[in-house]
């Protein structure tokens, strides 16, 4: 498939990889250099990601609203006619640890007040492995440029799921982890709601009330697209702006799972 959006996308993800690959493996890639727009720390590997996509951006377009995890809120150029929502970086420390499981996740739309729902282009790329997903809204979701579709799992004793726990998610999750033998936590959302969308995984969820929009913002449309359904921590639709320091919980499932699993959060 050609579009601008995604030739966008995977000019990023490209000069992404190859000015974060020498720091890989080296210390100074997890030197803290300052606190992000969501009030987070920044390391120095998160800077290096995201000053190289708005180098890329500013390239490529003429004006823009960028929504980008450490920087916030940045206005390009005199009339955006789109809006960026970006995390440089989905799986910081899965990358200074050297596990190979970290994205970049773009989404595009065109609204000049955004919301989750404006996300009319989402696109995640693992970028260890290249795999890329992708997805245009009411256009279906890819890997690789195949197209995807959420499992058809309706047992949750047989499900796979990634389940992130903390002190304040526990409680919640407890009768889900009873139930749920297969439980994983990877370490990038972004990725993992891709994986509900392409099948390999069943239902992903985080009721820690941590998460960033920029974690979540493309790989909820790929997911959607994909068939499956994504709630936030009470289960009710991401009726939501895209604010940087809005912090989010999250129940992702194909459409079989996502009531039973909401049923156990209760
Ligand atoms: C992190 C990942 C991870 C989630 C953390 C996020 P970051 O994003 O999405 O899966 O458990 O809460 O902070 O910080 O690496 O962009
Ligand atoms: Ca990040």
């Amino acid at each position: 498939m050609e579009h601008p959006w995604l030739k966008l996308s995977q000019e990023i993800a490209e000069e992404i990889k190859i000015r974060i690959t020498p720091l890989l493996g080296k210390p100074e890639s997890g030197k803290i250099v300052g606190i992000g727009a969501n009030g987070a720390p920044t390391l120095r590997i998160d800077e290096v990601a995201e000053q190289t996509a708005i180098k890329v951006l500013k390239k490529n377009l003429a004006s823009f609203l960028l929504i980008s995890e450490e920087i916030g809120n940045l206005v390009v150029g005199p009339q955006p006619e789109l809006f960026v929502v970006l995390d440089p970086i989905d799986g910081t420390l899965n990358a200074t640890h050297g596990i190979p499981f970290y994205s970049v996740s773009i989404g595009i739309g065109t609204n000049r007040t955004p919301l989750f729902e404006d996300i009319e282009f989402g696109f995640v790329e693992n970028l260890e492995t290249n795999d890329t997903y992708f997805a245009f809204k009411d256009k279906g979701a890819f890997l690789n440029n195949k197209k995807i579709s959420t499992s058809q799992q309706s047992s949750l004793k047989e499900a796979m799921c990634s389940i992130y726990i903390n002190d304040k998610s526990l409680g919640k999750v407890a009768k889900l982890c009873r139930t749920i033998k297969r439980i994983r936590s990877l370490g990038s959302v972004a990725l993992e709601l891709c994986y509900v969308a392409d099948g390999s995984l069943d239902c992903v969820i985080d009721l820690r009330d941590v998460l960033k929009v920029t974690d979540i913002a493309a790989a909820k449309l790929i997911l959607e697209e994909a068939g499956g359904i994504i709630g936030n921590s009470n289960g009710s639709k991401f009726a939501f702006e895209l604010d940087i320091k809005r912090k989010l919980g999250l129940i992702a499932a194909n459409k079989k799972l996502f009531t039973k699993v909401l049923g156990l959060t209760k």
